[in-house]
């Protein structure tokens, strides 16, 4: 949730700052803003609502002062809804004080009040100015503008980053992050330095970065960067050499980044898989779970937790470790797990899955589940992020950047994540033979040729989304393996065509959503061979039989079916186990090819952002 970025160095900022905030606008775009300070001149502002082009165009007629330093911010609006007084960067009350912010100051209205009774003319709805002015008020007894981020940090309640600029430290950007919400990652370069809320807008400059932990401030200048905790203590950041493929985020040929994501995932997999096991002889080398080997034989409970579309692979792994380990697997929204008293015995092993590492309510998850002492493991495609940090153990995917706001290459590396998960585990506390295992493996390896190909045919499935785009409502049916598919692939639609979309368990849908059936609410059934067919056949009918149309999924060569139902595409067959990997490529593909028949934004839906840092 919105996006942050700062540069100081050699080049003009406006233009490196406006080229990151385009990497960073998934992250919000119900407006946007740049500072940049011009040696002693007084900061310069533009802000403008709505889209980062919509800013572009502003500026174009109203250009900012050429300038080495500044900092910019994509929003997306929290308290206040999106104007150009809403947007950011907020300026304090004399001018000399700009920020960009993130999170929720959750005592604003508080610290609002106390700030007009000192005479402060608050002119924004947003929970963000008052930092700004806070900050001008310490900076005028003297502090530096690094000291007066800490100071002020101490009045802040809630979880939230920020980077502040000071008219009398021109060339100086100050970072802090405070608590789960949105983390910085600081970039390192000859001359230059950046900081932003993702790595993926310091990749065209540097792949060195170092990422701010919970209560560390960070000051960079064009030749410094210098961390501290909030005492004052210095601190040593831990840099990391990204070897990203710069090209890997651009979308290339393709007109949309969901439909490149998509079509990117034979080589995340093929990447994610061959990163986590070894072949001739074939053997799991899961190298950041080891070490975990004594704790994970005696766990008799897993927990497995997520959001949005890491909620779904996470119920796709409570699939695989049921069956792979026999072990008792609960799966538990993250937002959900704050809200209950979950019993998490010593014996329990908690999975969490989040491709950022960043989403605030698994985080927050986490953290409860650490005070509770049990073993953690985090599946996630950010190398160093926040829930690596809290878990004992983490599960790399090799996915590349993610940039669509709707995931696709994320939740399928994840669920191979998890895949393999499981049969460590089994390995471990010894329910399957090697034999077994080595046999999932080598199915698992098969995968991403098998989605190349399925990929390469999508003729159609164009055909039935250009049919299927004039509903408006969709029911998407699912049983066992496939249910999470079904439960996705309605999430992946609602998200990009804005259709309305539910997805049930195929034997629940004659207990209340039946009646919504008739010729102008489809089904959407998934019946692959190892959807439990027979079964999903009979609910087909029932369907059938009250005048409402199905559509379905069903394996390569199911004719009988087919000659049933109103309209069907066909999956490649698999085994039980890996039907929910093709069963998501057809549903992502529909969800994409649906969302542009209907011309929708698919890269921006909207109201959504993709890292979601507000609980
Ligand atoms: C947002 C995104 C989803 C994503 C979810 C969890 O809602 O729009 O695409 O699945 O966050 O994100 P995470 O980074 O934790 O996997």
């Amino acid at each position: 949730m919105c996006g942050i970025f700062g540069y100081t160095g050699k080049q003009s900022a406006t233009p490196v700052i406006l080229e990151a905030l385009k990497s960073l606008e998934y992250r919000g775009y119900d407006s946007a803003g740049i500072a940049v300070i011009d040696g002693s001149k007084p900061i310069s502002i533009a802000r403008k609502k709505g889209k980062l082009s919509d800013l572009e165009n502003y500026m174009q007629e109203v250009p900012l002062p050429d300038s080495f330093s500044g900092i910019g911010h994509t929003r997306w609006a929290t308290h206040g809804a999106p104007s150009d007084m809403n947007a950011h960067p907020h300026t304090s009350y004399s001018g000399s004080v700009v920020v960009a912010h993130n999170g929720i100051v959750e005592n604003h209205n508080s610290l609002r009040f106390e700030l007009k009774s000192r005479g402060r003319n608050i002119l924004s709805e947003t929970d963000s100015e008052v930092i700004a002015h806070l900050l001008e008020e310490h900076i005028s007894k003297g502090l530096s503008l690094k000291n007066a981020v800490s100071q002020v940090c101490s009045l802040l309640e809630g979880s939230q980053s920020f980077v502040a600029m000071s008219q009398y430290e021109p060339g100086v950007i100050v970072g802090v992050r405070l608590g789960n919400a949105g983390g910085l990652v600081i970039g390192f370069k000859k001359d230059e330095a950046m900081i932003a809320s993702d790595v993926v807008a310091l990749l065209p400059h540097t792949q060195k970065v170092a990422y701010l932990a919970n209560r560390q401030v960070v000051q960079i200048t064009e030749n410094t960067i210098t961390a501290f905790s909030l005492d004052g203590d210095e601190i040593n950041l831990d840099v990391s050499d990204l070897s990203q493929d710069i090209e890997s985020v651009h979308r290339g040929q393709y007109e949309h980044l969901m439909l490149k994501e998509i079509m990117d995932q034979p080589e995340a997999l093929s990447d994610t898989i061959q990163s986590l096991v070894s072949v001739d002889p074939t053997y799991l080398n899961l190298e950041g779970i080891q070490g975990l080997d004594v704790a994970l034989s005696k766990i008799k409970h897993v927990v497995l937790l997520g959001m949005g579309t890491s909620f779904h692979a996470a119920l796709i792994g409570r699939c695989y470790i049921e069956k792979m380990t026999g072990l008792p697997t609960d799966v538990i929204n993250a937002s959900e797990f704050r809200n209950r008293q979950v019993a998490l015995p010593p014996e329990t092993l908690l999975v969490s899955i989040s491709q950022s590492g960043e989403t605030v309510d698994v985080l927050e998850a986490m953290n409860i589940a650490k005070e509770k002492g049990v073993v953690q493991i985090t599946v996630s495609n950010s190398v160093n992020a926040q829930t690596s940090r809290v878990a004992d153990g983490v599960i790399y995917t090799r996915a590349g950047v993610e940039r669509g706001v709707a995931s696709t290459k994320t939740f399928t590396t994840s669920i191979a994540a998890l895949y393999l998960l499981a049969l460590r585990l089994s390995e471990i506390q010894g329910h399957l033979t090697q034999e077994e295992i080595q046999a999932h493996v080598l199915d698992l390896i098969r995968v991403p040729a098998l989605i190349e190909e399925q990929l390469q045919d999508l003729d159609n499935l164009k055909v039935l989304a250009k049919k299927i785009s004039i509903f408006d409502h969709f029911l998407f049916l699912g049983r066992g393996n496939t249910l999470p598919i079904a439960l996705e692939g309605a999430l992946k639609m609602k998200e990009v065509s804005y259709i309305h979309a539910e997805g049930y368990p195929a034997g629940e849908m004659k207990h209340g959503p039946i009646a919504l059936i008739d010729d102008s609410f489809p089904t959407f059934a998934l019946a692959g061979k190892h959807s439990l067919r027979t079964k999903t056949s009979s609910n087909i009918e029932q369907i059938l039989a009250r005048n409402g149309k199905v559509f379905a999924l069903l394996t390569e060569g199911d004719y009988e079916l087919k000659g049933i139902v109103d309209e069907a595409i066909f999956m490649p067959e698999t085994t039980e186990l890996l039907e929910p990997f093709v069963a998501t490529i057809a549903v992502q593909c529909l969800a994409y090819y649906v969302a542009y028949e209907r011309g929708c934004e698919i890269d921006q839906p909207r109201n959504l952002a993709k890292t979601v840092t507000v609980e």
